[in-house]
């Protein structure tokens, strides 16, 4: 932000402000000092003394944005920054500590000090004791209105037409704390109790005090006690200290005789709030008005003042407060997004602690540190390499070896990588019979040092395709051409291959997918089948409801396929139980509404599935891998719920499943997944725990780094990367050479080892510029937070 001052625009020279946390008036000083003319009102209804919260935390990158902005903000809070880079997890008994991350803390009521005095000193009126007039009569009476009201923010629940909100109030309770204890570094505490997981997050803010939030999930909360104790309102201001003391007693062992210090707290829940949008008219929500991110990843309070930046630099930059609101937003609400889907991811993981509670502390510790998918295997690394090195010895590696090159064994086939390519149709198959393409795609693959490549969707008879140029497998001459393909590619590559078959169900009979968008009705297509006779979308078909009839042929022609794909050579065999198709139709209670023993209850929707795996598993060797697909969510209410998830894989599992592809979606028109990476990765993590089968994570696993976290993480066994492998074929080879891995995990065919080295690009033989004489000594990886006591 420009540091000079100037004249407000005009238009935007009156502005009120409601709220003065830390982004009402962080907001407020920063507008004021970039146009001083401006006349800026900041309406609180708390006293300016009232004290609420603890410690607020920021990491390194956050820190960089506010540096610039306000230095004497800066200069004043981070002289009071308690700094440390470990995290610290303690789990069953053992701790174990990451170092090389970086964060600074103080308390949250220094940082409002610090605050109230900068608007002071830059004569900004903040009002305290006085609850904002009606947002109406602001915005008739001011140029912009800046809503900074917090989470419960009355100016967003006056319009909710026009801001849309979306309040998501999540499963665990948790009470906010702090205690005299002076943590030396981040630190996660996850123990098992009688009642069950109990969870803290703390991390020093002074030389005083930490904060302490203890997390516990709902049931387990009322099993503890909790609820008995907690049942009263309480007053604004009170505590539930009968709750604290519980607390206080539970955690002893890491209080080491300090005391819970409460302030107003008492067991909330969480609750994520999005805004379709953040502005109206001449109104702007801003902070935890307009988003909030669940305290496990950082603060609110960091995304509150990079709104505050935002907003004021807007407001300089454009000609009237509502396209600076406008600005504002656009450049905000993609970060904001970005972390709200982090702090999901790992507000998520902590709701579900229970399913990793059997891991090891190493693994565990591995698979916090992960959770929210922004920090991975190669940037833990390089912040705390010793610390990796220790996980990937107790995983069974040695340090040097990646993660994704181990091998695996699954039956009796020896993978020698955990990278599979995962079913790509090329839909281009007229006649049904495997393509040239195919042919080339799959040669492609299984040179590009993938442990595993499955062969696309392929039809167990011929109206179970999805489109008119998807292959099958129901004829010798199919047999005959899916065997010479198979022979083509064992002459280059001994790379394990596999075919996925399928019957496509309501989901038959479809366009090639293409810019017209996916399954597209043919013109002329054939009668459909499936669970119930529910179409697609509007424009599809009605399928026929499948009869007991029909429902034998498909297990038959299962069978019949599966015998035709090991006389054709296939290693593995993958059934499609998902996105869908008709085995995953019975599976959803949103596409199976029958009311015979086919439908009804899990138990009737398993019927199919369960019938059609045992025909399988009866004509598949008994040595060859049998894998299968399912959709674990279907993102839509009342799908498929992840309890049903489990117990479906459950039931696979005994049915002779080897392994478990868990991809989600795809199961009915109107769902809503939020893609982003690695998104379907929990859902593999949760088939894992609930069946102990080894299982695929795929979808959005594009990078390396990503697949590396995944497995040492312990959330799936393999990773199926498609679209990043369509990009580049010889993925796998040339994450063996980014990493520098030239172990047996990474296969380079021999007439191709010459390259297997990355090509030096341009400025490679440049002299690196040098500053210095000497180098700077690098900062330790390992910093703690001890400060000197202060004297009594
Ligand atoms: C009990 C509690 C403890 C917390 N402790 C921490 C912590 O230790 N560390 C941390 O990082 N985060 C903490 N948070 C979260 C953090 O406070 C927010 O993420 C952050 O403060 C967001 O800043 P903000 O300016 O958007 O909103 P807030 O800080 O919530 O500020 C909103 C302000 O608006 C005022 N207000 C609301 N309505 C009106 C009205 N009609 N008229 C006038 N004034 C009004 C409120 O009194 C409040 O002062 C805590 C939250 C709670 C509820
Ligand atoms: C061109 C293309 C074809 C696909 N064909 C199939 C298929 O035949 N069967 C199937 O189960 N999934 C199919 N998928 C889904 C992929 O197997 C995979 O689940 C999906 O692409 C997500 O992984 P990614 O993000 O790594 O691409 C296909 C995806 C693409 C892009």
């Amino acid at each position: 932000m420009s540091g000079t001052p100037h004249p407000a625009p005009a238009g935007a020279r009156r502005i009120a402000v409601i709220g003065a946390g830390p982004g009402g008036l962080y907001f407020a000083a920063l507008a004021k000092q970039l146009a001083p003319d401006r006349e800026i009102t900041v309406f609180e209804r708390d006293g300016r003394e009232d004290e609420f919260g603890f410690g607020v935390v920021f990491s390194d990158e956050t820190l960089d944005g506010i540096a610039r902005a306000d230095p004497r903000v800066f200069a004043a809070i981070s002289a009071e920054f308690a700094r440390w880079s470990d995290i610290d997890i303690r789990y069953a008994g053992e701790v174990r500590t990451s170092g090389g991350h970086g964060f600074a803390a103080l308390d949250r009521n220094r940082l409002r000090a610090v605050l109230q005095q900068r608007c002071a000193e830059l004569a900004v009126d903040v009002r305290y004791r006085t609850p904002a007039p009606p947002v109406e009569e602001l915005a008739a009476e001011y140029d912009l209105v800046v809503a900074a009201d917090g989470i419960h923010s009355g100016t967003r629940a006056a319009y909710p037409q026009a801001f849309r909100p979306e309040l998501d109030e999540r499963h665990c309770r948790y009470i906010w704390l702090a205690t005299d204890k002076v943590f030396e570094a981040f630190t996660f505490i996850v123990e098992r109790h009688d009642f069950g997981v109990l969870q803290v997050h703390a991390y020093p803010y002074s030389a005083t005090r930490s904060t302490f939030i203890v997390e516990i999930a709902e049931d387990a909360w009322r099993r503890a006690g909790f609820e008995a104790l907690a049942a009263r309102e309480f007053a604004r201001g009170e505590s539930d200290e009968r709750s604290v003391r519980r607390c206080a007693e539970l955690l002893a062992d890491h209080l080491d005789g300090h005391r819970l210090i409460p302030n107003a707290s008492r067991w909330i829940r969480f609750t994520t709030v999005r805004n379709a949008r953040w502005r109206h008219r001449n109104v702007v929500l801003l902070g935890d008005a307009a988003h909030s991110a669940h305290f496990s990843i950082g603060s609110g309070t960091k995304l509150a003042l990079e709104d505050a930046l935002a907003l004021a630099a807007a407001l300089s930059e454009q000609p009237t407060p509502e396209e600076a609101s406008a600005a504002y937003e656009a450049e905000r609400r993609p970060v904001v997004e970005s972390t709200q889907r982090a702090a999901q991811a790992s507000l998520e993981w902590f709701e579900t602690v229970e399913r990793r509670t059997g891991q090891d502390a190493d693994r565990f510790a591995f698979n916090l540190l992960t959770r929210s998918r922004r920090v991975t295997y190669g940037n833990l690394r390089a912040r705390d390499p010793a610390f990796v090195d220790a996980v990937d010895t107790a995983f069974g590696g040695s340090p040097g070896v990646p993660p994704m090159f181990r091998p695996l064994k699954l039956g009796a086939l020896e993978l020698h990588n955990r990278v599979v390519v995962p079913p790509l149709a090329t839909f281009t198959s007229p006649d049904a019979l495997p393509s040239a393409f195919d042919r080339a795609q799959l040669t492609g693959h299984a040179l590009g040092g993938a442990g595993l490549v499955l062969a696309g969707m392929t039809a167990v008879a011929p109206e179970g395709r999805a489109t008119d140029r998807c292959p099958g497998l129901w004829s010798d001459r199919q047999e005959a051409a899916w065997r010479e393909l198979v022979e083509a590619v064992r002459a280059v590559s001994d790379t394990p291959l596999g075919i996925q078959l399928t019957h496509a169900g309501r989901r038959g009979a479809t366009a090639v997918p293409g810019p017209d968008g996916i399954g597209r009705p043919l013109a002329e297509g054939w009668p459909l089948l499936s669970a119930s006779p529910i179409p697609w979308d509007a424009d599809s078909q009605v399928p026929h409801e499948a009869n007991e009839v029909h429902l034998a042929a498909v297990t038959a022609d299962f069978a019949a396929a599966a015998e035709r794909a090991a006389r054709a050579g296939f290693d593995v065999l993958e059934l499609q139980f998902g996105h869908g198709h008709l085995v995953s139709s019975f599976l959803s209670p949103l596409t199976n509404h029958r009311t015979d023993h086919y439908g009804g209850p899990l138990a009737g929707r398993l019927r199919l599935p369960l019938e059609v795996l045992g025909a399988v598993r009866a004509a598949w060797p008994a040595g060859r891998p049998l894998l299968v697909r399912i959709s674990a969510s279907d993102w839509a209410p009342g799908g498929t719920t992840e309890a049903d998830a489990a117990a479906i894989c459950r039931a696979l599992a005994e049915a002779g499943a080897d392994a478990l592809d868990v991809s989600t979606g795809e199961v009915v028109a109107h769902q809503r997944p939020p893609y982003g990476r690695g998104y379907q990765t929990p859902f593999a993590e949760l088939v894992r725990s609930a069946t102990g089968l080894p299982t695929i994570a795929v979808g959005a696993i594009s990078g390396p780094d990503d697949a590396d976290s995944v497995l040492l993480a312990g959330r799936a066994d393999l990773v199926a990367v498609g679209r990043a492998q369509l990009y580049d074929p010889l993925w796998t080879l040339h994450a063996a050479a980014d990493q520098g891995y030239t172990g047996p995990g990474a296969r380079w065919p021999e007439p191709w080892r010459a390259g297997s080295r990355k090509p030096p690009g341009p400025g490679a033989d440049r002299v690196a510029p040098r500053l210095h004489l000497l180098r700077e000594p690098p900062a330790p990886v390992h910093r703690r937070w001890r400060p000197t006591p202060p004297e009594e």
